[in-house]
């Protein structure tokens, strides 16, 4: 499995990361029953991991919403495969992300839960790629600020493969024939 270059956060990383958000969302959401909306299935991972460090009464729902096909790209248009089973009304809700590239996708998805009459709707993401940053969203919670090459795992995949390492690695541009 010679497919990375180079692995850019590790499991560790990951973990002791989490840790630190986790604390700052139970202080900030003290005595609040947030809904945490992860977006599929790259987020799968970081719910999973930042849920457990979360105060039970916090509840899970998903959102399948499509901005890439299958490539590396994305293609500006985002669409909803699956929404949420949740009414939004009067919830604080924290969506769940693995990464922000673009920014496209959030920034569709911000607007669309808050369209739907929750009290708050933030965000934390476990990734951002530089150009995110310059996007005006405002990202409560950032785990790493990676540089703009394509990862994959912990989630992130290539064409479906990959999500399941526990890590973030480099892929090689070879692999998708960059
Ligand atoms: P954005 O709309 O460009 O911000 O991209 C959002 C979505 O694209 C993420 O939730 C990921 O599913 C996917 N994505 C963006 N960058 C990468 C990457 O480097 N590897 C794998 N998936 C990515
Ligand atoms: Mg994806």
């Amino acid at each position: 499995m010679d497919d990375f270059t180079k692995v850019i956060v590790s499991e560790n990383d990951i973990s002791r990361k989490l840790d630190d958000i986790a604390e700052q969302i139970r202080t900030d959401y003290a005595g609040k029953d947030v809904l945490l909306v992860g977006v599929l299935k790259g987020a799968v991972m970081v719910m999973a991991d930042l849920a457990r460090r979360l105060p039970p009464s916090f509840q899970m729902d998903w959102m399948a919403v499509s901005s890439y096909g299958s490539g590396t790209k994305s293609s500006g248009v985002v669409r909803i495969l699956k929404d949420l089973d949740t009414d939004l009304t009067g919830r604080d809700v924290l969506i769940v992300e693995d990464i922000i590239d673009s920014g496209i996708t959030l920034h569709w998805l911000l607007n669309n839960l808050r369209s739907r009459g929750a009290n708050s709707v933030e965000v934390a993401a476990l990734l951002r790629k530089p150009e995110a940053v310059q996007v005006d969203i405002d990202v409560q919670y950032v785990g790493f600020d990676i540089p703009s090459d394509f990862v994959v795992g912990y989630g992130l995949d290539y064409a479906e493969k990959y999500r399941t390492l526990p890590f973030v690695a480099i892929l090689k541009p070879e692999v998708y024939g960059g």
